[in-house]
């Protein structure tokens, strides 16, 4: 087995999870969130997004959230920009990172967008011009990369092909979304054949929800295949219990977890991590969905 020394975890609780959340939560929470994360030593957090406040009420304070937040030296707090509305605003609001967000499958491009597959890629090259005009790195994400809810199964083909896109049109990394977390490490696997066919395996992420309960082992199926990057969402925040496949992400604590028990170097402050997510949870008043850090608070460790 060839695992990776070092992993990378891209925590996206602050945007993927909260954004999930039928409460509203306060920007002061959000801030707080995000800062304690880093201080865990969660290497980039992605912080918001600049998208339309009213497909996606939770993230009206962006600009709020992002200027808000005390930085820690060497981590990056990427926002999700839609386009370049979205893209100028994240900048007046300070942002020194963005991620452009496409899918695999037309439907969901349409349900989550508003536009095409081939629309959203002609809406990125503005954005990515103007990001690199800024010197602003750009990252890539595609939805559905292994299953669509209105389509079905993707085929790897379609994902491998969006995410030669993303990568040719600049992005710095591309992260593949299990968007309804149906994949196993076999579907995976797959995926990430067809993808690293495209683009090259280090420039490549692994974004799994999970719906299945399979994310873990579909990060363990990817570090075999020497995938190092990984989102994951402090506590498994996210996920609606009313909408089909809307669970959280995996856990970064449960992530966390797995590394430091192969030896992995990730920078994360375990313990830390487990109290930011214990904290969480109690504020949202639901329970903690890391297995580790439930185990870990058990423990009073
Ligand atoms: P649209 O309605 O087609 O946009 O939405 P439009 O250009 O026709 O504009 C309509 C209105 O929206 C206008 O305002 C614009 O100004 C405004 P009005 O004149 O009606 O008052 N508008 C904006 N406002 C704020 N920020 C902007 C912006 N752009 C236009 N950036 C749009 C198109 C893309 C904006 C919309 O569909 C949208 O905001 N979608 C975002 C959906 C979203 O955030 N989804 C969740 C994130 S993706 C995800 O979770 C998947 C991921 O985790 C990976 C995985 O798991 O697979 C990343
Ligand atoms: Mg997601």
């Amino acid at each position: 087995m060839n695992l990776p020394t070092r992993v990378k975890i891209v925590e996206v609780g602050p945007r993927d999870g909260l954004q999930n959340e039928k409460q509203v939560v306060p920007a002061a929470i959000k801030i707080e969130l995000i800062e304690r994360l880093a201080e865990a030593g969660l290497p980039a957090v992605e912080a918001t997004a600049f998208v339309s406040p009213k497909w996606v009420p939770q993230m009206g304070d962006n600009t709020e959230v992002l200027l808000g937040i005390r930085r820690k030296p060497g981590v990056s707090y990427p926002v999700l920009v839609p386009n370049l509305k979205g893209f100028d605003s994240a900048v007046e609001a300070g942002a020194t990172e963005v991620a452009i967000f496409g899918a695999a499958s037309e439907t969901f491009s349409q349900k989550n967008i508003n536009c095409s597959i081939a629309e959203s890629l002609k809406r990125f090259d503005p954005v990515v011009a103007a990001a690199s005009a800024l010197e602003i790195p750009v990252r890539g994400y595609v939805s559905c990369v292994v299953g669509c809810p209105y389509e079905g199964a993707v085929a790897p083909e379609k994902a491998a092909e969006v995410a030669k896109r993303l990568f040719d049109m600049g992005c710095y990394e591309v992260s593949l979304g299990d968007t309804i977390g149906v994949g196993t490490p076999a579907s995976i696997s797959r995926l990430i054949e067809a993808c690293a066919r495209a683009v090259p395996i280090g420039k490549l992420a692994g974004h799994y929800h999970d719906t299945y309960g399979m994310a873990i082992a579909n990060v363990y199926a990817s570090l075999q295949l020497g995938m190092a990057v990984f989102d994951s969402s402090v506590a498994g925040l996210g996920g609606c219990p009313y909408a089909q496949g809307a669970s959280g992400n995996v856990a970064t604590e449960d992530v966390a977890y797995l590394l430091d028990g192969l030896g992995i170097a990730t920078g994360i402050n375990l313990k830390a991590l487990a109290a930011c997510g214990d904290w969480i949870s109690g504020i949202l008043q639901r329970p903690n969905g890391a297995k580790a850090g439930r185990a870990l608070g058990a423990k009073g460790s």
